[in-house]
């Protein structure tokens, strides 16, 4: 059983985008039993490599093909980005000092932002990506209380 299951409601109807996401929550599923015991610093420091550069790649082709569709709130969402990216890198620094990191805590943060950003903020530009379509501007206005 793994920590953090994918399940279809996850996919942002773009193949490769969904697999970004596969490879992130595969790496925090890594993480999850490692923190539990002793002895897995460099383990631990390859997860977290891992899990950055997976990070860095997938939140910036997110933010082309945001782009690409004509997904209006793409800015917002980059700063969103920038902002788990900076947690991320603050891990792997930590990681990488051998500084004493609360794990759990850190876990549970990226576990957070990253699962919980995946099924929000990610599924909102779901119309836009699929279809590419002008169509989608209209419902995407009313359902994120903009003007129509
Ligand atoms: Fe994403
Ligand atoms: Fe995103």
């Amino acid at each position: 059983m793994q920590f953090i299951e994918w399940t279809t409601e996850m996919s942002v109807g773009a193949e490769t985008l969904d697999g970004h996401h596969r490879m992130i929550i595969d790496c925090l599923n890594r993480l999850h039993p490692l923190l539990d015991a002793e002895g897995n610093d460099a383990e631990v420091k390859a997860v977290v490599a891992t899990l950055e550069d997976f990070v860095l790649v997938h939140f910036s082709e997110e933010e082309q093909e945001m782009k690409r569709a004509g997904y209006p709130d793409w800015r917002a969402h980059k700063e969103l980005h920038d902002r788990m990216y900076d947690v991320v890198f603050a891990l792997k620094s930590d990681v990488e000092r051998g500084d004493t990191v609360d794990g759990r805590r850190l876990f549970e943060l990226i576990e957070n932002w990253l699962v919980t950003h995946i099924l929000g903020e990610d599924r909102k530009y779901v119309p836009f990506v699929a279809t590419h379509a002008a169509a989608p501007l209209a419902q995407w206005k009313r359902s994120n209380g903009r003007e129509v």
